[in-house]
């Protein structure tokens, strides 16, 4: 196979998602267990150079066309203004955005802007401190709130802000979550809780399914279809009006991974902080890049690893069938915070 990152089943992967340290300064309760996990040994995470390198190999050789830096938490890394330097340095031209929790972005989003960082997606899943403190097990909304702020003054956006919905913490706040990004400038989305959590209690009563979620905004809001479309990102995109008003407030977006799922139109490819290829979040199948690029492999031998693995990409969820919620559906080793999301 020669070009781009096919799949059996006709996909070409675009999107190129790099996870660049599996550390996170946060315990969100459906990613992480209260305790951390093991974190990887330093040696195994790819230096700023290994990850510039992969990402010369994916733009390049592979088509990539846009690069979405994950965690962990991503500014967790000391060096990530320099990661994002070499990377920028490389690909003037390349889309380069990140998906962060914004605690300590108060204090970079300008050199991080400045770096070559083109735009942010936040995680935020409530406005109330005491909320925050639960799901995410740190006492932090304020240094989320204040990041947010710089972000949007180095101009890092457009900013979509996601909240992960759980059924009896938050599932009352989509329409404040929405009235608050509205006024801010933010799209707002709503994630499905999805069975990637470090300690495996994930059950599928506990997910708000993006129906309900619709429902609610409906109680308050005027919904259509945004007409630029989807495309291959997972939000199902919605403008939104104040009932009775004919202006626009907003875009929302709600990600349905487990009652509405989207991997027939999936564009994404995935490597992990210690360099190994996932073809899809839920694959059980990981393929070692960074030791092939440790041991001397050629640009065009890295690809050749790379378009092998994704051509074994799973059709769906839980290996070659959809339904996360099925009871033969076996959550992959890595969990969130170690694969990026
Ligand atoms: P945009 O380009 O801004 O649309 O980014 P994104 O939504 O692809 O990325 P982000 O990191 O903000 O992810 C938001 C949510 O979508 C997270 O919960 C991700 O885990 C989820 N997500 C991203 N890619 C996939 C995917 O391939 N499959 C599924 N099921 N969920 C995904
Ligand atoms: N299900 C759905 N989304 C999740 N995220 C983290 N864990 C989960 C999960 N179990 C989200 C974070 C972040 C993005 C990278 O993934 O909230 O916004
Ligand atoms: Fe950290 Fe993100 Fe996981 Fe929360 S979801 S613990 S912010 S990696």
């Amino acid at each position: 196979r020669e070009g781009g990152l096919l799949d059996r089943f006709g996909r070409v992967a675009r999107d190129l998602r790099v996870s660049v340290i599996d550390k996170c300064n946060l315990r969100c309760t459906y990613c992480m267990p209260a305790e951390g996990l093991p974190w990887m040994p330093q040696q195994q995470l790819m230096t700023g150079e290994e990850i510039a390198r992969i990402v010369r190999v994916a733009v390049r050789q592979l088509g990539a066309e846009e690069l979405r830096l994950t965690g962990g938490e991503p500014l967790v890394r000391k060096d990530l203004e320099d990661v994002i330097g070499r990377i920028r340095a490389d690909h003037p031209d390349l889309p380069i955005a990140m998906t962060t929790n914004a605690v300590g972005l108060d204090r970079r989003a300008q050199a991080l802007k400045d770096a070559g960082l083109t735009r942010l997606n936040a995680s935020l899943d409530t406005l109330h401190p005491e909320t925050f403190a639960e799901l995410t097990r740190r006492p932090h909304l304020d240094k989320v709130l204040a990041g947010l702020d710089a972000a949007q003054a180095a101009g890092l956006g457009p900013i979509k802000i996601n909240a992960v919905l759980l059924r009896g913490i938050n599932d009352t706040e989509v329409v404040p979550l929405v009235d608050w990004a509205v006024t801010h400038g933010y799209e707002m989305r709503f994630i499905e809780d999805m069975p990637l959590d470090g300690d495996r209690s994930w059950t599928e009563t506990q997910v708000v399914p993006a129906r309900e979620i619709r429902g609610a905004l409906e109680d308050v809001f005027d919904l259509s279809p945004d007409p630029r479309g989807r495309g291959a990102a997972p939000a199902e995109r919605w403008e939104v009006r104040r009932r009775g008003h004919s202006t626009l407030a907003g875009h929302v977006g709600i990600i349905s991974s487990v009652t509405e799922p989207f991997c027939a139109a999936c564009t994404r490819t995935r490597v992990t902080a210690d360099g190994r290829i996932r073809s899809c979040l839920f694959s059980h199948e990981e393929t070692d890049l960074l030791t092939a690029l440790r041991d001397g492999a050629s640009d065009e031998g890295l690809a050749q690893i790379w378009r092998d693995a994704m051509w074994r990409k799973p059709r769906a969820h839980g290996s070659d069938r959809v339904g996360l919620a099925r009871a033969d559906f076996v959550q992959p080793e890595r969990t969130m915070s170690a694969i990026g999301g």
